[in-house]
């Protein structure tokens, strides 16, 4: 099967299980979470699961580089960065901005896995990679490009075999979910949870939050999003029509722009660190852990629902953001 395929990088299965006191605190709410700022690969985080799939394409295609792009704070920059230095290629981020003062958080670890950066001004989301790629071409380079967040479609195959071992974990601990939240922001995580919840038959009910309000690709998150469930579900026969209304993505919570962070997010971070010692990070999840809370005080989803909070890593980012933390 397709997804058997991989380049291993993560440490994998990675945990699910129950959040106690906060379920007692939420109560009549069972709240569980799913680990993956325990992948693995430089610190953890979604994009494991992503480069498994996305550095077996470009070895598979004789590729000896890499060049993917995004904020300075990317951790899909940072793990990228991890995965090149396991796997022998050259890696050349984009990182949106300019040479900083001082390196920090993912920055600093992109620059400490061997990383080679390049500062692109406003261009976060690879608006350069072309005339990197002719030109690497030119000094007779092979690069393969990894696009923003790892989101295309390869890339989304790592969170339907992440859904695979999440049916395994259930049917183990005798659960069903009925509710999965989690940051959504260049779409592949999403696109992947939405082809392996059809694929696997899990029934649960998808709860992205939107993180970025700008458009990915000249076109909405939702068009992204709807773009990989089109090609996917022929590549792993699911027999399902997907229409754009379908693709739901919760946006009230990003008001505030891509990596500000605000009262909401402060308040997520604490509220699980100091409830479970679990650490968010400011960006994403800390983002749609609020939203997840808001939903469960303000009962918007029907009491005595199970929920799953699938978190996607990031910790690293804290330490940039310490002064908006205190
Ligand atoms: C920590 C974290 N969570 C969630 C996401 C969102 O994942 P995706 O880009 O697949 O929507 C990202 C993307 O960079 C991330 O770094």
């Amino acid at each position: 099967m397709i997804l058997n395929k991989k380049f291993d990088l993560g440490f994998l299965p990675t945990p699910l299980h129950h959040l106690k006191n906060l379920s007692e605190k939420y109560s009549p709410y069972h709240i569980f979470i799913k680990r993956d700022d325990q992948t693995g690969l430089a610190s953890g985080g979604n994009k494991t699961r992503k480069l498994e799939y996305l550095i077996q394409e470009a070895l598979d295609n004789g590729c000896d580089t890499i060049i993917t792009a995004g904020a300075q704070q990317s951790n899909h920059c940072r793990q990228t960065a991890a995965a090149c230095a396991i796997a022998n290629l050259k890696c050349h981020l984009l990182l949106g901005g300019t040479v900083p003062q001082k390196y920090n958080g993912n920055l600093l670890l992109s620059h400490l896995l061997g990383a080679q950066i390049h500062f692109t001004g406003e261009n976060r989301k690879g608006e350069n990679i072309d005339s990197l790629k002719q030109k690497l071409e030119l000094e007779e380079k092979k690069p393969f490009v990894i696009p923003y967040g790892g989101s295309n479609l390869t890339g989304a195959l790592g969170f339907v075999n992440a859904v695979k071992e999440l049916k395994a974990q259930l049917i183990a601990q005798n659960l069903k979910i009925d509710y999965l939240f989690f940051a959504s922001s260049s779409g592949g995580t999403q696109a992947g949870l939405i082809l392996g919840n059809d694929l696997y038959n899990l029934n649960m009910k998808l709860i992205p939050v939107g993180i970025d309000k700008s458009e990915a690709q000249g076109m909405s998150l939702e068009e992204v999003v709807f773009n990989m469930l089109n090609e996917g579900k022929h590549l792993l026969e699911i027999k399902k029509e997907y229409c754009l209304a379908d693709v739901k993505i919760n946006h009230d919570y990003n008001e505030a722009g891509y990596g500000v962070i605000t009262e909401n997010e402060k308040a997520a971070i604490k509220e699980l660190a100091k409830s479970e010692g679990i650490l968010l990070d400011p960006v994403y999840t800390s983002r749609a852990f609020y939203a997840m809370m808001d939903y469960l005080k303000k009962e918007k989803i029907p009491l005595n629902a199970t929920v799953l909070f699938w978190h996607t890593g990031g910790f690293p980012a804290n330490f940039y953001y310490a002064d908006k933390l205190m």
